[in-house]
């Protein structure tokens, strides 16, 4: 099984930005978390960041051939790409999204995902920790287990 997890804009600055919010740890730590969780699942996964929304469907659009399951937190792009939106509905791959904070507990504007209607599921609010959530989300989306 393989997922493709993608990172969105200013998620690069994780460990510095808003850390009480984001927490602190760095996204190369996350990578490196996501890493040890998907080999304990046997799951392959590749982890890949954009701050541009093109970058971001360029890569979807690539995806299909190396990935069975898209895992990504859109950042802001969740509030209104309904871009990304299309792009994840194109390419037919199950997505989760997945983002670190209760985006439903925070400003208004963010408690919208335009991006949820096109997904399996979405897992928020745990941090990191959403993100290997999002690797055992995979694992059934992909499996049935
Ligand atoms: C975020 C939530 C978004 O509202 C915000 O713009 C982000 C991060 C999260 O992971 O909590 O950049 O996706």
């Amino acid at each position: 099984m393989r997922a493709l997890v993608i990172h969105g804009p200013n998620l690069n600055l994780l460990g510095t930005r808003q850390p009480e919010i984001y927490g602190a740890q760095t996204l190369g730590e996350i990578d490196r978390a996501i890493a040890a969780r998907a080999s304990e699942l046997a799951i392959e996964a590749r982890t890949v960041q954009f701050n541009g929304e093109g970058e971001i469907i360029a890569q979807i659009h690539v995806a299909p051939p190396i990935a069975d399951v898209l895992i990504i937190n859109p950042g802001a792009y969740t509030h209104y790409s309904h871009a990304i939106a299309d792009a994840i509905s194109a390419v037919g791959l199950p997505a989760i999204e997945v983002h670190l904070s209760n985006i439903f507990s925070r400003e208004p504007f963010r408690r919208t995902s335009v991006i949820a209607p096109v997904c399996v599921g979405s897992i928020a609010g745990f941090g990191a920790d959403s993100y290997l959530l999002a690797l055992r989300a995979a694992l059934f989306v992909a499996t049935g287990k």
